[in-house]
Protein backbone atom coordinates (compact mmCIF):
# COMPACT_ATOMS: atom_id res chain seq x y z
CA UNK A 1 0.00 0.00 0.00
CA UNK A 2 1.58 3.36 -1.07
CA UNK A 3 0.61 5.93 1.98
CA UNK A 4 0.80 9.67 0.13
CA UNK A 5 3.07 12.09 2.22
CA UNK A 6 1.21 14.87 3.67
CA UNK A 7 2.51 18.16 4.82
CA UNK A 8 0.90 20.71 6.86
CA UNK A 9 2.36 24.11 6.83
CA UNK A 10 1.46 26.01 10.26
CA UNK A 11 -2.45 27.50 10.39
CA UNK A 12 -4.27 29.72 12.21
CA UNK A 13 -7.02 28.19 13.85
CA UNK A 14 -10.19 30.42 14.58
CA UNK A 15 -13.74 29.71 16.46
CA UNK A 16 -16.84 31.41 15.18
CA UNK A 17 -17.83 34.41 17.53
CA UNK A 18 -21.53 32.47 18.00
CA UNK A 19 -20.68 28.73 18.23
CA UNK A 20 -22.42 25.58 20.04
CA UNK A 21 -25.12 25.56 22.67
CA UNK A 22 -28.31 27.80 22.07
CA UNK A 23 -29.91 28.89 24.83
CA UNK A 24 -32.91 26.49 23.67
CA UNK A 25 -30.63 23.14 24.68
CA UNK A 26 -29.24 24.29 27.24
CA UNK A 27 -32.72 25.04 28.57
CA UNK A 28 -33.72 21.73 27.55
CA UNK A 29 -30.92 19.84 29.22
CA UNK A 30 -31.58 21.81 32.87
CA UNK A 31 -35.58 20.64 32.66
CA UNK A 32 -34.35 17.51 31.58
CA UNK A 33 -31.82 16.83 34.03
CA UNK A 34 -33.62 18.63 36.95
CA UNK A 35 -36.29 16.24 36.30
CA UNK A 36 -34.00 12.81 36.59
CA UNK A 37 -32.47 14.49 39.63
CA UNK A 38 -35.92 14.98 41.30
CA UNK A 39 -37.64 11.30 40.08
CA UNK A 40 -34.90 9.30 39.74
CA UNK A 41 -35.45 7.87 36.32
CA UNK A 42 -37.66 9.28 33.51
CA UNK A 43 -37.79 9.15 29.37
CA UNK A 44 -37.72 11.50 27.02
CA UNK A 45 -39.85 10.96 23.78
CA UNK A 46 -36.44 10.69 21.10
CA UNK A 47 -33.47 12.84 22.10
CA UNK A 48 -33.57 15.40 23.99
CA UNK A 49 -30.89 17.10 21.51
CA UNK A 50 -29.40 15.73 18.47
CA UNK A 51 -26.37 14.87 19.93
CA UNK A 52 -25.15 11.42 21.34
CA UNK A 53 -22.41 12.78 23.66
CA UNK A 54 -25.55 15.11 25.29
CA UNK A 55 -28.22 11.90 24.95
CA UNK A 56 -24.95 9.55 26.63
CA UNK A 57 -24.83 11.77 29.86
CA UNK A 58 -27.86 12.34 30.17
CA UNK A 59 -28.97 8.32 30.21
CA UNK A 60 -25.80 8.28 33.00
CA UNK A 61 -28.32 10.24 35.20
CA UNK A 62 -31.23 7.54 34.37
CA UNK A 63 -32.90 9.45 31.14
CA UNK A 64 -33.47 7.11 28.43
CA UNK A 65 -34.61 8.27 25.05
CA UNK A 66 -37.39 6.24 23.61
CA UNK A 67 -38.53 6.33 19.83
CA UNK A 68 -42.52 6.02 20.55
CA UNK A 69 -45.10 7.67 22.58
CA UNK A 70 -46.64 4.32 23.12
CA UNK A 71 -43.75 2.52 25.03
CA UNK A 72 -43.46 5.25 27.96
CA UNK A 73 -45.27 4.94 31.36
CA UNK A 74 -44.44 7.02 34.46
CA UNK A 75 -42.95 10.57 33.28
CA UNK A 76 -41.73 11.17 29.85
CA UNK A 77 -39.65 14.72 29.20
CA UNK A 78 -40.70 16.20 25.85
CA UNK A 79 -37.25 16.84 23.84
CA UNK A 80 -36.50 20.55 22.67
CA UNK A 81 -37.79 19.88 19.37
CA UNK A 82 -41.16 19.35 20.77
CA UNK A 83 -43.82 17.39 19.77
CA UNK A 84 -47.24 17.46 18.37
CA UNK A 85 -50.20 18.03 20.64
CA UNK A 86 -52.04 14.80 19.88
CA UNK A 87 -49.11 12.89 21.27
CA UNK A 88 -48.81 14.97 24.07
CA UNK A 89 -53.05 14.75 24.93
CA UNK A 90 -52.81 10.34 24.14
CA UNK A 91 -49.92 10.61 27.25
CA UNK A 92 -52.10 12.48 29.30
CA UNK A 93 -54.83 10.38 28.67
CA UNK A 94 -53.19 7.31 29.74
CA UNK A 95 -51.88 8.96 32.86
CA UNK A 96 -48.43 9.76 31.96
CA UNK A 97 -46.77 12.88 33.54
CA UNK A 98 -45.17 14.96 30.77
CA UNK A 99 -42.10 17.24 31.31
CA UNK A 100 -42.13 20.20 28.23
CA UNK A 101 -38.13 20.92 27.92
CA UNK A 102 -39.47 22.48 24.12
CA UNK A 103 -37.66 25.02 22.88
CA UNK A 104 -39.48 28.55 23.91
CA UNK A 105 -38.99 29.17 20.28
CA UNK A 106 -39.93 26.22 18.33
CA UNK A 107 -43.34 26.70 21.28
CA UNK A 108 -43.45 30.10 19.04
CA UNK A 109 -43.87 28.42 16.07
CA UNK A 110 -46.49 25.74 16.91
CA UNK A 111 -48.46 28.81 18.51
CA UNK A 112 -48.24 30.69 15.53
CA UNK A 113 -49.28 27.35 13.45
CA UNK A 114 -52.55 26.88 15.84
CA UNK A 115 -53.03 30.51 15.33
CA UNK A 116 -52.86 30.67 11.78
CA UNK A 117 -55.42 27.69 11.56
CA UNK A 118 -57.94 28.88 14.06
CA UNK A 119 -58.13 31.95 11.70
CA UNK A 120 -58.74 29.52 8.43
CA UNK A 121 -55.13 29.98 7.04
CA UNK A 122 -54.00 26.73 5.00
CA UNK A 123 -50.12 26.24 6.39
CA UNK A 124 -47.38 25.69 4.64
CA UNK A 125 -44.15 24.77 6.62
CA UNK A 126 -40.51 25.43 4.89
CA UNK A 127 -38.71 22.48 6.19
CA UNK A 128 -37.98 18.49 6.13
CA UNK A 129 -41.19 17.32 6.52
CA UNK A 130 -40.03 13.69 8.35
CA UNK A 131 -37.74 16.01 10.99
CA UNK A 132 -39.50 16.36 14.72
CA UNK A 133 -39.55 19.44 15.33
CA UNK A 134 -41.48 20.22 11.97
CA UNK A 135 -43.85 16.99 12.63
CA UNK A 136 -44.67 18.79 15.94
CA UNK A 137 -45.72 21.91 14.45
CA UNK A 138 -47.50 20.21 11.90
CA UNK A 139 -49.65 18.71 14.40
CA UNK A 140 -50.47 22.39 14.99
CA UNK A 141 -51.37 23.65 11.95
CA UNK A 142 -54.47 22.54 10.98
CA UNK A 143 -56.03 20.10 8.59
CA UNK A 144 -54.25 19.98 4.97
CA UNK A 145 -51.09 21.61 6.45
CA UNK A 146 -47.94 20.83 4.74
CA UNK A 147 -44.54 20.76 4.90
CA UNK A 148 -41.70 20.37 2.41
CA UNK A 149 -38.52 22.78 1.15
CA UNK A 150 -39.57 22.42 -2.13
CA UNK A 151 -42.51 25.25 -3.15
CA UNK A 152 -43.01 23.53 -6.55
CA UNK A 153 -44.32 20.25 -4.56
CA UNK A 154 -46.89 22.20 -2.50
CA UNK A 155 -50.12 20.95 -3.57
CA UNK A 156 -54.06 21.60 -2.24
CA UNK A 157 -56.87 19.70 -2.98
CA UNK A 158 -58.38 23.75 -3.95
CA UNK A 159 -55.83 25.90 -3.41
CA UNK A 160 -56.84 28.17 -0.33
CA UNK A 161 -58.14 31.85 -0.15
CA UNK A 162 -56.03 32.10 3.08
CA UNK A 163 -52.71 31.02 3.16
CA UNK A 164 -49.91 30.95 6.18
CA UNK A 165 -46.09 30.34 5.85
CA UNK A 166 -43.90 29.38 8.59
CA UNK A 167 -40.46 28.44 8.50
CA UNK A 168 -38.97 25.14 10.68
CA UNK A 169 -36.45 27.26 13.18
CA UNK A 170 -33.12 26.06 11.57
CA UNK A 171 -33.80 26.95 8.11
CA UNK A 172 -31.37 29.86 6.53
CA UNK A 173 -33.69 33.31 6.01
CA UNK A 174 -32.21 33.67 2.35
CA UNK A 175 -33.63 30.08 1.51
CA UNK A 176 -36.84 30.72 3.32
CA UNK A 177 -37.47 33.74 0.77
CA UNK A 178 -36.95 32.20 -2.18
CA UNK A 179 -39.48 29.45 -0.76
CA UNK A 180 -41.82 32.17 -0.05
CA UNK A 181 -41.76 34.22 -3.14
CA UNK A 182 -41.89 30.87 -5.40
CA UNK A 183 -44.73 30.26 -3.17
CA UNK A 184 -46.48 33.12 -3.52
CA UNK A 185 -45.97 33.19 -7.52
CA UNK A 186 -48.28 30.17 -7.26
CA UNK A 187 -50.88 30.97 -4.69
CA UNK A 188 -51.61 34.46 -5.59
CA UNK A 189 -54.08 33.44 -8.00
CA UNK A 190 -56.28 31.81 -5.14
CA UNK A 191 -55.53 33.70 -2.66
CA UNK A 192 -56.99 36.90 -1.07
CA UNK A 193 -54.49 37.06 2.18
CA UNK A 194 -51.08 35.30 2.69
CA UNK A 195 -49.46 35.66 6.10
CA UNK A 196 -45.43 34.83 5.90
CA UNK A 197 -44.62 34.16 9.88
CA UNK A 198 -40.58 34.13 10.07
CA UNK A 199 -40.17 31.50 12.79
CA UNK A 200 -36.33 30.69 11.81
CA UNK A 201 -35.01 31.31 15.49
CA UNK A 202 -32.55 34.22 16.60
CA UNK A 203 -29.67 31.66 17.51
CA UNK A 204 -29.88 29.94 14.49
CA UNK A 205 -29.58 33.18 12.76
CA UNK A 206 -26.77 34.20 14.59
CA UNK A 207 -24.78 30.88 14.32
CA UNK A 208 -25.17 31.51 10.49
CA UNK A 209 -24.24 34.84 10.11
CA UNK A 210 -21.22 33.67 12.46
CA UNK A 211 -20.17 30.90 10.30
CA UNK A 212 -20.21 33.23 6.65
CA UNK A 213 -18.24 35.60 8.64
CA UNK A 214 -15.25 33.06 9.33
CA UNK A 215 -15.90 31.24 6.39
CA UNK A 216 -15.30 33.99 3.97
CA UNK A 217 -11.63 34.55 5.73
CA UNK A 218 -10.68 30.85 6.43
CA UNK A 219 -9.50 28.56 3.65
CA UNK A 220 -10.62 25.52 5.48
CA UNK A 221 -13.95 25.16 7.42
CA UNK A 222 -14.57 22.22 10.09
CA UNK A 223 -18.48 21.75 10.88
CA UNK A 224 -18.93 20.19 14.60
CA UNK A 225 -21.66 18.24 15.44
CA UNK A 226 -24.11 15.34 14.60
CA UNK A 227 -25.10 14.29 11.55
CA UNK A 228 -28.31 13.73 13.03
CA UNK A 229 -28.55 17.43 13.84
CA UNK A 230 -30.45 19.59 10.89
CA UNK A 231 -29.05 23.29 12.39
CA UNK A 232 -25.57 21.49 12.12
CA UNK A 233 -25.36 20.14 8.21
CA UNK A 234 -27.38 23.75 7.47
CA UNK A 235 -24.03 25.51 8.96
CA UNK A 236 -21.96 22.47 6.86
CA UNK A 237 -24.06 23.52 3.72
CA UNK A 238 -23.66 27.41 4.03
CA UNK A 239 -19.77 27.36 4.74
CA UNK A 240 -19.28 25.11 1.82
CA UNK A 241 -21.03 27.63 -0.48
CA UNK A 242 -17.52 30.17 0.31
CA UNK A 243 -15.11 27.74 1.65
CA UNK A 244 -13.76 24.30 1.71
CA UNK A 245 -15.82 22.66 4.72
CA UNK A 246 -15.91 19.33 6.65
CA UNK A 247 -18.20 18.35 9.15
CA UNK A 248 -16.74 16.26 11.93
CA UNK A 249 -18.24 14.71 15.34
CA UNK A 250 -15.19 15.07 17.09
CA UNK A 251 -11.44 14.75 16.93
CA UNK A 252 -11.29 11.29 15.74
CA UNK A 253 -12.94 12.52 12.04
CA UNK A 254 -10.12 15.18 11.27
CA UNK A 255 -8.18 14.07 8.51
CA UNK A 256 -4.64 15.25 8.21
CA UNK A 257 -5.12 15.43 4.19
CA UNK A 258 -7.87 18.43 4.64
CA UNK A 259 -5.17 20.66 6.43
CA UNK A 260 -2.38 20.24 3.44
CA UNK A 261 -1.79 24.00 2.20
CA UNK A 262 -4.31 25.97 4.47
CA UNK A 263 -3.19 28.55 6.79
CA UNK A 264 -6.11 29.54 8.57
CA UNK A 265 -8.75 27.20 9.58
CA UNK A 266 -12.17 28.58 11.14
CA UNK A 267 -14.52 26.16 13.31
CA UNK A 268 -17.77 26.38 14.22
CA UNK A 269 -20.47 24.33 15.77
CA UNK A 270 -24.14 23.82 15.51
CA UNK A 271 -26.58 23.78 18.69
CA UNK A 272 -26.48 20.99 19.88
CA UNK A 273 -22.59 20.62 19.74
CA UNK A 274 -21.46 20.47 23.41
CA UNK A 275 -18.34 22.72 24.21
CA UNK A 276 -16.01 20.10 25.21
CA UNK A 277 -16.66 18.73 21.73
CA UNK A 278 -15.85 21.89 19.91
CA UNK A 279 -12.54 22.11 21.97
CA UNK A 280 -11.12 18.66 21.34
CA UNK A 281 -11.75 19.45 17.99
CA UNK A 282 -9.63 22.78 17.92
CA UNK A 283 -6.97 21.31 20.60
CA UNK A 284 -6.64 18.54 17.60
CA UNK A 285 -6.30 21.03 14.96
CA UNK A 286 -3.55 22.92 16.67
CA UNK A 287 -1.84 19.98 17.52
CA UNK A 288 -1.82 19.14 13.89
CA UNK A 289 -1.45 22.67 12.25
CA UNK A 290 2.02 23.04 14.16
CA UNK A 291 3.25 19.65 13.05
CA UNK A 292 4.70 18.59 9.44
CA UNK A 293 4.61 15.75 7.71
CA UNK A 294 2.31 12.10 8.12
CA UNK A 295 0.41 9.81 6.18
CA UNK A 296 -3.43 10.96 4.89
CA UNK A 297 -5.11 8.85 7.75
CA UNK A 298 -3.74 11.52 10.27
CA UNK A 299 -0.85 9.56 11.86
CA UNK A 300 2.25 11.15 12.63
FE1 LIG B 1 -34.46 26.57 20.05
FE2 LIG B 1 -33.29 27.69 18.01
FE3 LIG B 1 -31.93 26.31 19.75
S1 LIG B 1 -35.25 26.67 18.01
S2 LIG B 1 -33.32 24.73 20.41
S3 LIG B 1 -32.98 28.25 20.16
S4 LIG B 1 -31.59 26.33 17.54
Amino acid sequence: MTIKKVTVQKATVEKARELGFCFGVRRAIQVVEEAAGRLGALNTLGPVVHNQRVVDKLEALGVKAVGEAGEVSGVVALPSHGAPPQVVAGLKQRGVEVVDATCPMVRRAQKAAHELAAAGFKVVIFGDAQHPEVRGVLGWAGEEATATLDAASVSFRRWPKKLGILSQSTQNAESFATFVSQLLARALEKATEVRVVNTICHATRERQQAALELARRSDLMLVVGSFTSANTRQLARLCSQVAETHQVEGPQDIELSWLEGKSRVGVTAGASTPDEAVGEVVARLEELCGAAGGDASGRR
